[in-house]
Formats: structure tokens, sequence, C-alpha cells
């Protein structure tokens, strides 16, 4: 690939180049990166760098290359519900909008075409990793996450764990089921096709749905389970609506506090998933930091389902992993650049609030580009404990990207004002700010992860 590449560095920092060069390997990779070659130069760095052959693929002005994004959270059987279900908070929400959708996923058929659907929406949105939640149905959860193998989408699928506190109809027969049930689930995605890269693209993840919804004895197999395969990683919500953390600690009184029931249950640890975080004791940052678990911040969800305003600076500035999750259908969107805005939003918020003063570099302002974008990417990388393969471009690292199309549905850049032009790196400041908070999906002209094209709106 030739031309402008933004590249995220640090939670304050990426570099913006134009005129890269980025090399990949036939696996995939990037092999490595050249800036400031000028175009003359670009045939004599390939053969410099022993590249015979290659095929080059020249940006245009107004287009740029960034990491795909990294969905830390989402539902995929939720997404027909889409922007439903404002007016409930998380518990009646469940009952009422939720399990009644999920529960039609015991239809493997009904699964196929709207998984089918579901997997490419979310590739053309730009996620290229996606932490799945599917329903409780071993049978759909295989046809999604071979649906997601099939798209070529980088992936963690899990089957929902639940056997109390669910309706009849919605609900596992017993914590031994749900156990064979995950087994089975590990066993099948473990048995996929890794491709050319040799690297699996889908992989298993525990997925107990949240503590409300899982006996004492299916937490208890669970975290052996996982015990067992230090690699295996854990998804589940935890601290996200006050009556949610009310009902939790009254059915596990044992527990110093929600988040301390799953480190009970030896389900704490360093790739460990939790959603929302959204009114967390300070002993629970504690321990979630002591544990190197990650934090996925949902904000649209958390706004759509007044469930509240997660201090996400606060947990920045504690050294805690956070990454993005569209939490959908909680979050009405399935793009991460709905979730990017939201959390601009969240952290305008917390910043307003009057005891600011006493807080870290994160905790008392607004979230920065450099930091939106951060946590879209290698901040979601590092909570799904995959820093070392995704998130930003490094020679070694899987080439998941976006080519970023400005030009499409947001003007002409030439217009854009008198430093808009479109060659310097200044402008492509501008192109960023401009694309995170009033692209979509049409601004994604392609799609890649592992180097191979999965989607994209240009033809
Ligand atoms: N807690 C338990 N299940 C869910 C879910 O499906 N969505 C959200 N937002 N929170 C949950
Ligand atoms: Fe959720």
């Amino acid at each position: 690939f030739y031309g402008s590449v933004i590249n995220p560095e640090t939670l304050t920092s990426y570099k913006a180049s134009s005129n890269t060069l980025l090399a990949l390997s036939p696996q995939g990779n990037v092999e490595w990166i050249a800036h400031d070659i000028q175009d003359s130069m670009v045939q004599e760095t390939l053969l410099q760098n022993g590249c015979i052959d290659a095929e080059v693929v020249a940006l245009k002005e107004g287009q740029f290359i960034i990491p795909g994004f990294i969905d830390t959270h989402t539902h995929a059987p939720q997404l027909p519900n889409i922007g439903l279900g404002a007016q409930y908070e998380l518990l009646d929400w469940l009952d009422n909008i939720t399990f009644p959708m999920e529960a039609k996923f015991s239809d493997d058929k009904f699964a196929e075409a709207a998984y089918s659907e579901i997997v490419r929406r979310i590739i053309n949105a730009g996620t290229t990793t996606c932490c799945y939640y599917g329903s409780l149905h071993l049978g759909s959860t295989k046809v999604l996450a071979n649906i997601v193998q099939s798209l070529g989408q980088r992936a963690f699928v899990g089957k929902c764990n639940m056997d109390r506190n669910a309706p009849d109809y919605y609900r596992e027969d017993s914590p031994e089921t749900s156990l064979q049930d995950t087994k089975s689930l590990i066993e099948h995605i473990r048995s996929l096709d890794t491709g050319p890269s040799g690297i699996p693209l889908v992989r298993p993840i525990v997925t107990p749905r949240f503590a409300i919804s899982c006996s004492n004895p299916l937490l208890s197999h669970l975290g052996d389970l996982v015990s067992s395969d230090p690699s295996l990683h854990i998804q589940t919500h935890v601290s996200e609506n006050k009556s949610e953390i009310e009902f939790t600690k009254s059915l596990f009184p044992e527990c110093g506090s929600y988040a301390d029931v799953y480190d009970k249950f030896k389900l704490l640890r360093r790739n460990t998933i939790l959603a929302h975080a959204v009114h967390l004791e300070d002993e629970e940052v504690a321990l979630i930091k002591e544990r190197q678990a990650g934090i996925s911040h949902c904000p649209t969800s958390n706004f759509h389902l007044n469930s509240g305003v997660a201090p996400v600076g606060k947990y920045l500035d504690k050294g805690i992993k956070v990454g993005l999750g569209t939490d959908v259908s909680g979050g009405y969107s399935p793009s991460i650049l709905n979730a990017i805005r939201n959390a601009s939003i969240a952290s305008k918020i917390r910043a307003m609030q009057p005891d600011t003063g006493s807080l870290g570099p994160f905790g008392n302002k607004q979230l920065s580009v450099a930091s939106l974008l951060y946590l879209a990417t290698l901040g979601g990388a590092q909570v799904c404990d995959l820093e070392d393969r995704v998130g930003s471009f490094s020679p070694g690292k899987s080439f998941d990207a976006l080519v970023v199309d400005v030009r499409t549905s947001m003007g002409n850049p030439a217009l854009w004002g008198s430093d808009s032009g479109v060659a310097g790196t200044k402008d492509l400041d501008t192109m960023l700010e401009r694309f995170l908070y009033c692209g979509d999906d049409r601004n994604i002209s392609m799609v890649y992860v592992q180097g191979k094209r999965i989607g994209g709106a240009s033809r």
C-alpha cells in the first residue's frame, strides 16, 4: 500500500504520515513500513527491500489507512432489535425486548439468515475484530462462528451461559448441560480452518452472561474450565445498572462486590473482558487492575438504557486496559464510530462534574481524538489480549485495516478551508477528526483482515 497512513501509538498520540509504503507478507502480516517515500522512489524502495513483482495499491488523495476497529462487546442475536427499548432499564429491557428475540435463535435456519446479514453489516462498519455474544443455543452459535469464519472477520464467539433468573422459554436446563454445550462450542471453533496465516481468526470465549443469570454451580464449572486452560478468553457484564448491582449483591452475599463474584469463581484474569463497569466501587477498580482484566466501555448503551456514565478517564489514569464496545442492542448502532462519539460525549459529561480537580490527566478532561482512536484500536486489542497481533501497524502484526475515503459524503476536501489541501499531515489530522465525528460506512472503502479484503463500500 502506498499513501497516507494513520497509526495509533499511545493514549495521547498517533503517527500520521503521507507518502508511506507499507508492505505485506503473503500471510497477510505487515512486513515493513517506509515513510517519506516520494512517488518516483516507490519501485526502487520495493526492490531495495527484495520485493519483486509486488502489487502496489496506491491510495488516492482523500484516502488514508487506519487499523480496523475492535468491538470488544456486542450481541449478535440482538441486532434485529436495534433501536428498540429505550424506555426500559436493563432488567426490564432483558425481559421485554431481548430474551424474546434471542429465543428465536433456537432455529438454526433463522440464525443462518440473520447472522449472515448481521456479520456482513458489522464488517462494513469497519469492525475487523469483534467480541460476539451469541444466544444460549449451541447450534446457532456454531452457525455464527461458521459465518464469521467464512466472511473472514477476526472474532471471539461465545454462547451465553444462563441457567437462572431468565424466563422458562429462554434458560438452560442445568449447569451440566450449559458446561457441556460450552465445551462443544469451544471444540467446534478450534476445529475451524486457520487459513494460510496459520493463525485462527475465530476463537472461542467463555460467556457467563452475567452473575445474575448463572447459578453458583454453573460459575464453579466455568471457573474450573478456564483454570484448566489459561488461553481461554472470558467475557461478561459488570456493574452496569444500579438495580442489577443490588440484585447481584443479594444473590452473592458472601462476595464483597460485583467484581468479586467473578474473582471468587476464578473468572477474573488477564483475558477477561468486562462490559460496562459504570458504577464500580474503588475496591473493584483495584481488583480489576490487580487481575489485569480489561474493560469494554459501551457508552451508547450506557446512555440508551439509562445505566449511567462510566468514569473511563479514571480507569485510564489507573492504567486499566479499556476498549470500546457497541453493545448492540443496548447500544443502537453496530458501528464503533458511534461508540467513539458517545465516548467523547461521556467524557465531556464526566469532565463537567464538580469533583474533577482531584482526578488524574484523563479523569478530568474530555477524550482527545488520539485517545478515541486508541480506544477503538490498540485499547481494544489490549482488552482482547491481542495487542501483539492487531490494533496498530508494525512489522509482524496482522494487516487488519480500513481504507477510509473522506471524499464521499463529507464534501470536497479541497473546499474544507485554508489548510485542507489533502497532502500534508496536518490535513490528515483534519481528515481523521472528521471521519471519527461524522464519517459512516460510506467512508469505509475497504476492510482488510489478515491482509485479505473482506468488505467495504467500494466495489
Ligand atoms: N446484562 C446481561 N445481559 C445483557 C445484555 O444482553 N445486554 C446488556 N447491555 N447487559 C446485559
Ligand atoms: Fe452487553
